[in-house]
C-alpha cells in the first residue's frame, strides 16, 4: 500500500515536472516554478505519516471505559488530597467548602444533604454523577456548569479516571465499572 503510494507520488512528481519543463522550454525561471509545485507533495506526505503513526492524540480520544479498566484506585487516593482542602470523603463525614464526597458515583448531582450548592450544580440536578459526568465535570468544571463554585480542574485523562476509580470504591456497594 505505502509502496504503491510512494511510487505513485514519484511516479507523479516525475511527470509532473517532465510535463513543466517540456511544455514551457528552457526558460531558465521556469526551472525554480517546477520546485514549488513538488512541495505540496512533500507536505502532504508528512501529514500521512503523522497521522498513521499519532500515538499521542490517541490517547487523548480513548474511551473513558477503557481509561476506567485501567486505572488504579491506589493513584487516584494519592491524587485525591488536592481535593482534600474542600472535601471531605469519608463515611457521614461533613461539608466543608465543597459537598461530602463519600458515594459521589452515581449520586444524583448536588444532592447532598446540608450543602448549600449554586444554582449552576443545580441547574444538573436531575441528573446523575455517571463515570462520564465526572470525568467532564473535573477535566473542566466551569465548561460542565457555567458558574459552579469548584474550581479545580484535572487535566490529565489518566488522573482523572485514577480519581474517579478511587471515588469508585467510596462506597458500601460500588457501582460496576463501564461496559468497554
Ligand atoms: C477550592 C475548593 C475545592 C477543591 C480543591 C475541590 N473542590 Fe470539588 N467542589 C467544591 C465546591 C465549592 C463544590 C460545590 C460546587 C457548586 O455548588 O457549584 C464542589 C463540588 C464537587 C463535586 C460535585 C458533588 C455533588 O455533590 O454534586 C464533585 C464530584 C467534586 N467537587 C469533586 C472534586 C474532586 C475530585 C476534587 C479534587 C481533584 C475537588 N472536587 C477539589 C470545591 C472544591
Amino acid at each position: 500500500m505505502i509502496d504503491s503510494w510512494t511510487f505513485n507520488k514519484i511516479a507523479g512528481a516525475v511527470l509532473g515536472t517532465a510535463l513543466v519543463v517540456f511544455g514551457l522550454g528552457e526558460l531558465s525561471g521556469v526551472i525554480y516554478a517546477t520546485h514549488a509545485p513538488e512541495k505540496p507533495g512533500f507536505a502532504i506526505e508528512v501529514a500521512e505519516a503523522a497521522t498513521t503513526g499519532g500515538e499521542t492524540p490517541a490517547t487523548e480520544e480513548k474511551p473513558l471505559s477503557e481509561l476506567l479498566a485501567s486505572a488504579d484506585p491506589a493513584k487516584g487516593e494519592a491524587a485525591h488530597k488536592k481535593c482534600l482542602a474542600c472535601h471531605d470523603f469519608a463515611n457521614g463525614g461533613p461539608n466543608k467548602t465543597g459537598p461530602n464526597l463519600w458515594g459521589v458515583v452515581e449520586r444524583p448531582i448536588a444532592s447532598h444533604e446540608g450543602f448549600a450548592y449554586s444554582d449552576a450544580l443545580k441547574s444538573h440536578a436531575s441528573d446523575k454523577w455517571t463515570y462520564e459526568n465526572l470525568f467532564n465535570f473535573l477535566n473542566n468544571p466551569k465548561g460542565f456548569a457555567p458558574g459552579t463554585k469548584m474550581v479545580l480542574a484535572v487535566k490529565s485523562p489518566t488522573e482523572r479516571a485514577n480519581l474517579i476509580a478511587y471515588l469508585r470504591t467510596l462506597s458500601d456497594n460500588p457501582p460496576p465499572l463501564p461496559a468497554p
